[in-house]
């Protein structure tokens, strides 16, 4: 991955606006110095989320999304922050530094750009050819399946010809080379016969990555015949285990959950019924690698495979996989139709819509197939069947989970819930003595850890905050409150490296608290950073009104300060005396003091 030096990313900064950044993405309106719109990062009909041009940052007072020009790309159009580098250098006609690749390395890039070539030659010939005489059975085809025109427009599907070579000389007219189509997935290069397609006589679906970059295809027969499906083979730029079908349009719903389905077709019917939100996995089972790339846009799934057997057994895969990426699941119930496409096609979709809302936990599914195996007339059966989900209650790692678990199991078969919790925590204990017992956790079971922080006092924060915001509007003021405070009264963390950078920033006359972002790996960090700068100073009229609020603010701030600097002390510290006293001093000097006149 390329690298950018500071002061590129700097330049880059200075001659962008984000409000030209976002326009095209949100439909903004100004309200005194700030813009308001529509946040495009979840539903609402009343606008919070806010640029300011002259802070350069975007922040909603909704969702808590924030960031710069930079994090915005990245988090709405799933840029990486090269890419996004790359985007606004390019707007603001800042040339990068070229990237030293190896002869390799450039050999290998201009093979994918003519893999990605190829494959946009293909899909536009397929295109052409169903809506040719030629592919009249194609289109019939997908007529008779209930595809509307602009459904088979926005997925591109198309028809792949009957004779075995026809993509193959149409490629090569274009000029792609005998050693380039060899990789593509589309064609076979035989030594004695020459060039054959993969996909002949077929309905055509084309997959695309996420930037809607046609990458592999599927091919359907039409009618009866083996195989019914054919997929292009893993190439360069096609991983199966990295791609979702739908995905393209399914990053941008608005809807908070992914519907998971298993086919090409069942993809499409759901989004020709509104659900922009279903994607699939393509001929390969669900991978942890299709996972997170789930967990990039949401965090909650709908399962939504088949009703047969094969079906649950790839529910039964696919739940600790999600789990395990920290998605959660729950699980719709189709029957009695098989899947979402012939579901929608009977039902219509508000049907569906409603087993979205009762679509089941996925641990309660998980035991009720578990059921299946169990005589629960036989007492012996019914018993290990609860020892065998108590087993599996105790795998989970959070106590409330446990417990509303043991709750739901009680209740659910009947079943006294203090007996059914002796039972776990008798396991638990077994566990703990007995490692190795079959009840410790599998390969996928346990969700990643919630990072850990110390407590935080959302107080003391939102003075931290209101004081930074302040200081960055009206800079000047920094001459008179910085004799008081330094970065070091900020909370160590996020607060402490904003206040040392923008001090920094606004000392060198180089205020920029956009760039401070950047200084910032993780989205979380970054989002934080963009809500320190939109701390709202609130209407304050008067000259008097706002020096008393900043008196306030920076007294508030200096007592915390203090209060975590005894902390740090030993009780016995006698320091702890002397800084008292400092405190004390300094707040008398404090009480009267206009920030506003000793500034200027
Ligand atoms: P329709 O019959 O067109 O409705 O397909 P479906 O999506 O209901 O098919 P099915 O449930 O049989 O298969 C689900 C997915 O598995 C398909 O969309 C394909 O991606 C894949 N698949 C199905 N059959 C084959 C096959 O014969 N070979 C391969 N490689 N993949 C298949
Ligand atoms: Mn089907």
């Amino acid at each position: 991955m390329p690298m950018y030096s500071e002061d590129i990313i700097n330049e880059i900064s200075s001659r962008i606006d984000i409000v030209d950044v976002i326009s095209p993405y949100v439909s903004l309106k100004k309200k005194g110095n700030t813009y308001f719109g529509l946040c495009p990062f979840h539903n609402e009909k009343t606008p919070s989320f806010s640029v300011s041009p002259g802070k350069q940052m975007f922040y909603c007072f909704g969702c808590g999304k924030g960031g710069n020009a930079f994090t915005f790309l990245m988090q709405h159009e799933n840029m990486t922050f090269p890419e996004a580098i790359e985007y606004l250098a390019e707007k603001a006609g800042v040339e990068l530094p070229k990237q030293e690749m190896t002869a390799e390395q450039r050999a290998f890039q201009n093979k994918k750009s003519q893999l990605f070539e190829v494959q946009k030659e293909a899909a536009k010939y397929f295109y052409y050819l169903m809506r040719d005489e030629r592919g009249k059975s194609a289109l019939e085809y997908f007529k008779g399946r209930g595809l509307s025109e602009e459904t088979m427009q926005k997925f591109g599907l198309g028809y792949s010809d009957k004779r075995s070579d026809d993509l193959y000389h149409y490629l090569k007219s274009k000029g792609f080379s005998d050693d380039v189509l060899k990789d593509s997935g589309v064609i076979t290069i035989d030594e004695r016969r020459g060039g054959h397609d993969k996909f002949w006589n077929r309905a055509m679906f084309p997959i695309m990555d996420q930037q809607k970059r046609v990458i592999a295809f599927g091919g359907r027969v039409m009618g009866d015949g083996e195989p019914k499906y054919l997929n292009s083979p893993e190439t360069p730029i096609f991983d199966k285990s990295r791609t979702l079908y739908g995905l393209h349009i399914a990053r941008s719903t608005k809807r908070n959950a992914f519907i998971l389905c298993e086919g090409y077709m069942d993809v499409i019917a759901l989004h020709q019924a509104g659900f922009d939100n279903a994607v699939a996995s393509l001929g390969t089972a669900f991978t942890p690698g299709h996972a997170a790339l789930i967990k990039r846009f949401v965090s909650e799934v709908y399962l939504s495979f088949d009703s047969d057997g094969a079906g649950t057994k790839a529910k039964l895969r696919a739940i600790p996989i999600l789990k395990a990426a920290g998605i959660t699941c729950k699980i719709i119930n189709m029957e009695p139709h098989k899947d979402p496409d012939e579901f929608i096609k009977a039902l219509g979709p508000s049907a569906y819509e409603e087993r979205i809302r009762n679509a089941e936990n996925s641990f309660m599914f998980t035991i009720r197939i578990l059921e299946r195996d169990y005589n629960m007339s036989d007492p012996t059966s019914k018993t290990a069947f609860f020892k065998e989900v108590a087993g599996r209650i105790v795998r989970f790692p959070d106590e409330l989970e446990r417990s509303n678990y043991i709750e739901a199991v009680a209740s659910k078969y009947g079943i006294r819930q203090d007996e059914f919790r002796q039972m776990v925590i008798r396991l638990a204990a077994e566990d703990a003595v007995n490692p190795g017992n079959g009840y410790e956790r599998e390969e996928y079971d346990e969700a990643p850890q919630v990072k850990k922080r110390p407590m935080r006092d959302k107080a003391s924060e939102e003075a931290q905050k209101l004081l930074l915001t302040w200081i960055s509007e009206e800079p000047f003021l920094l001459n008179g409150v910085g004799n008081y405070i330094k970065a070091d009264d900020f909370a160590e963390g996020i607060l402490r490296i904003t206040a040392t950078h923008l001090f920094d920033q606004i000392e060198r006359d180089a205020l920029a608290p956009s760039t401070i972002v950047n200084l910032f790996d993780d989205e979380e960090e970054q989002q934080e950073v963009a809500s320190i700068f939109h701390a709202t100073v609130g209407e304050l009229e008067s000259p008097a009104e706002k020096a008393k609020a900043l008196r306030e603010v920076v007294m508030r701030v200096k007592r915390d300060s203090f209060k975590r600097q005894k902390e740090e002390m030993a009780e016995s510290d006698p320091n702890i005396v002397l800084k008292t006293m400092e405190e004390k001093k300094l707040q008398k000097e404090l009480e009267n003091i206009d920030f506003y006149d000793i500034s200027r």
